[in-house]
């Protein structure tokens, strides 16, 4: 905050509303490269790779600026890969997640060599099995295992509970495995889990820990090598009081359990690198009082920040200028027509029409869980670097919305 208006780096954010028109994704080079370097500097104790969680937000913009930092990447799609590459990314430093890849994006992800498939079912192992044999090339797996335990974290978004869908049951992570090493054209290069996301304790990620080292054990009994444990994404971020651990706590933490051990270790982080290197700029539109409540309808909706309609999820909303008057009670509320469509419940705010919002720690989930329902062209978005702004997407026009839609042919 500087002469009590917000900034972005050393550009004012009025002055990129002026520029890119509202609603805006802003983000900041410096805190994404901060972010990062947190992740490099408090692994460094151990052979490591950060595979960036692609899905957090896969704009080529920050995939290009984590590519130039060296990282890798965690894709759980195709079009994901071909991201990557887009934006100049190490194919060697890839892995790929999820419980329903492809033949298509199997056979993509073979033929571009990436570092490794986390196998998520036995299907996908035969399955990978078979393509790879047709390609005349060897997979790399891992199997991503579900450790079963509680992340204590939103149901929408805990993975390691043997209820989820994800990842295969760890009582038969041995049996698979085995199977795995039978497989002609598959290469057993790790064990995989991820426990879900926002965590904001470290002990979930020591107790999966531990049973991905009863599991490796088993194996390095049998003669089965691994040589990377990928533990996943998931360490949480501050939206408003949570206390969620340092990177170098975690890592330390770790490296506790893994003393002794020669394993790279991957991560998997998405939230942690990007969400608070982001905000979400919105104008207010209207002001209309109410019986009960006061709305501020603001041009950010639902569609373009869907994390309070879907998780009940908080951001904090700040004025870009600062008033003196006094405070309301405000719901902050975007056109859409839905109930749901909110982006802050009773916030104080002493605001006019015309002002601008600061939608905060929105980089991560923000942009890439965007739709175009009502037909809003989704937001720009910007990357501030000093003083400079590079716009990483344009504002999408109505008209390149119903490019791929065709009216019926004439009668
Ligand atoms: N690895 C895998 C296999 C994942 O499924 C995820 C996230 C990550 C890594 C990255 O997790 P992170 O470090 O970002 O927590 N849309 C939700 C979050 C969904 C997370 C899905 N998986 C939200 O807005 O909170």
């Amino acid at each position: 905050m500087k002469n009590a208006e917000l900034h972005a780096e050393s550009v004012p954010l009025t002055d990129i509303a002026a520029q890119f028109s509202t609603p805006c994704y802003v983000y900041s080079h410096a805190a994404l490269t901060a972010a990062y370097q947190e992740f490099e500097q408090a692994f460094k104790g151990h052979d490591h790779l950060i595979c960036y969680a692609v899905k957090a937000n896969p704009n080529l913009g920050i995939l290009s600026l984590f590519a130039r930092l060296g990282s890798g990447f965690d894709i759980v799609s195709g079009g994901e890969l071909k991201r990557v590459l887009a934006a100049g990314g190490d194919v060697s430093k890839v892995v790929f997640s999820g419980v329903g890849k492809t033949a298509e994006e199997i056979r993509l992800a073979l033929s571009w060599g990436i570092l490794c498939f986390n196998v998520e079912s036995e299907s996908e192992l035969q399955q990978l099995n078979k393509i790879a044999g047709e390609a005349g090339k060897v997979a790399p797996i891992s199997l991503r295992v579900n450790p079963d335990v509680d992340a204590r974290t939103h149901p929408y978004i805990a993975t390691g509970l043997k209820d989820n869908k994800f990842g295969v049951a760890y009582e038969e992570a041995l049996r698979l495995y085995r199977m795995a090493n039978g497989l002609p054209n598959l290469s057993i290069h790790g064990v995989d889990c991820h426990i879900g996301s926002q965590l904001t304790e470290i002990s979930p990620f020591v107790d999966a820990l531990e049973k991905v080292l009863v599991l490796l054990d088993k194996l390095e009994a049998e003669g089965i090598h691994v040589a990377h444990l990928d533990l996943g994404g998931g360490i949480g971020i501050c939206y408003s009081d949570e206390t969620p651990p340092k990177v170098a706590d975690y890592a330390n933490a770790l490296f506790k359990k893994l003393a002794g051990r020669s394993q790279k270790i991957l991560v998997e982080p998405g939230r942690a690198l990007v969400g608070n290197a982001g905000l979400l700029l919105t104008k207010v539109e209207y002001l209309k009082p109410g019986v009960d409540k006061n709305f501020a309808i603001v041009d950010a909706a639902m569609n373009d920040l869907m994390r309070p309609a879907l998780y009940d999820a908080y951001h904090n909303i700040v004025p870009v200028h600062k008033r003196n008057g006094i405070p309301k009670n405000y719901e902050i509320v975007g056109p859409v027509c839905e109930s749901g469509d909110f982006l802050g419940h009773d916030r104080m705010l002493d605001i006019a029409e015309g002002d601008l919002l600061a939608i905060m720690s929105a980089g991560a989930y923000g942009m890439s869980m965007s739709s175009n329902y009502n037909t809003r062209p989704r937001a720009a978005e910007v990357m501030v670097e000093g003083e400079k702004i590079h716009l990483i997407r344009e504002r999408e026009t109505v008209e390149q919305l119903f490019l791929l839609e065709k009216t019926l042919p004439k009668i």
